[in-house]
């Protein structure tokens, strides 16, 4: 099947382009790099270096590939510049994706597979774990801008026929994640730890996250190609995880015997989220298959190689 994956240059969606390379599929991948790398992209993948906001190069990109799935990733994704930001939030959240829509109903793609947020849709939550009809009631814009697609795919859906997977991720963590924004926690202490700076916990330690690992993501993706047609899923671990014992883990992984700074909690910034994600197993038959233990290994090491071999170049440069 040919497979348009946007965001394929960032994190999460680079895996799900590999994974759907090695299932056989054409991959057609579009991103306009303005904070993934091209490194990450997929080579047997077909890559287009463009704007999701750009109606009429999606247009193009629709009309010449015609893609059967779209799975869309590309995203403004800085929940701190959504808040500075809200319009430009808008424009590539809602306005980016609503282009890709209308273009996927224009050009006969069967299926909108879509990465969603459990995290910053929910709010701050009366109970755990939370189901997928817990009210949504984002306290960022950048929660308000991810969720409105939602929307935009039921209706286009009851419209036009457009079938849908609504993947709501929880705090996803691993390799290539990027230590520059605000989610990878495990990259940020990581790459601060090994550089001997100080890593910062905005709050007392004790805000907890639902953190799932990039592959057990890849395989919700993948199952989302033949199943959960025009559902909603949240995609999480289903464990509550204070923010002390990623610091603690990351710490002890990588040996250091560092505290962390402690810094007020931040606005915009829910307490506790633990997610349900029974549905997930019951329609999609996906269920998370890596600890936070095994996963946290894996993603310090791949953290603690990028940084040997890039300070390998740098020591042959000089
Ligand atoms: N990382 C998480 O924990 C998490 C949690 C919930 C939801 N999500 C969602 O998953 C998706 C991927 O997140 P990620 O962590 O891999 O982020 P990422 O920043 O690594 O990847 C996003 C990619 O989208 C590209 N992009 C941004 N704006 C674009 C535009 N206008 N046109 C084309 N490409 C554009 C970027 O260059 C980047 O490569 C996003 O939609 C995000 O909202 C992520």
């Amino acid at each position: 099947m040919k497979i348009l994956v946007t965001g394929a240059a960032g994190f999460i969606a680079s895996h799900v382009a590999d994974a759907y390379v090695n299932a056989g599929h054409e991959v057609v991948i579009m991103d306009d790099l303005s904070r993934g790398s091209k490194k990450n992209t997929n080579p047997r993948a077909r890559f287009y270096q463009y704007d999701i906001r750009d109606r009429e190069t999606v247009e193009n990109i629709f009309l010449q590939e015609k893609p059967a799935i779209v799975n869309h990733h590309a995203a403004q994704m800085d929940v701190r510049r959504g808040v500075r930001e809200p319009l430009f939030d808008a424009q590539v959240n809602i306005l980016g994706s609503l282009n890709l829509i209308e273009a996927a109903v224009a050009h006969g793609a069967k299926r909108f597979i879509y990465a969603a947020t459990a995290g910053a849709g929910y709010g701050e939550p009366k109970h755990m774990p939370v189901p997928e009809d817990y009210p949504i009631n984002p306290i960022t814009p950048y929660g308000i801008s991810k969720h409105t697609v939602e929307h935009y795919l039921f209706t286009f859906q009851c419209l036009y026929g457009l079938q849908y997977v609504v993947l709501r991720y929880g705090n996803v963590f691993g390799p290539r994640q990027s230590s520059q924004g605000e989610a990878g926690v495990f990259a940020i202490f990581s790459e601060q730890m090994m550089s001997g700076r100080q890593p910062v916990i905005y709050g007392d330690g004790q805000k907890v996250r639902d953190y799932v690992y990039v592959s057990d993501v890849v395989a919700a993706n993948i199952a989302a190609l033949a199943r959960g047609t025009n559902e909603i899923f949240n995609i999480g671990s289903g464990v509550a995880t204070p923010d002390l014992e990623v610091f603690e883990r990351v710490r002890d992984l990588l040996g250091k015997s560092v505290q962390p700074r402690y810094l007020p909690r931040r606005p915009g910034e829910i307490d506790r989220i633990c997610l349900d994600i029974s549905k997930a197993a019951r329609l999609l038959g996906w269920v998370p298959q890596v600890t936070l233990a095994d996963g946290a290994r894996r993603t310090v090491k791949y953290f603690q190689e990028t940084a040997s071999s890039a300070a390998t170049t740098a020591s042959a440069v000089v």
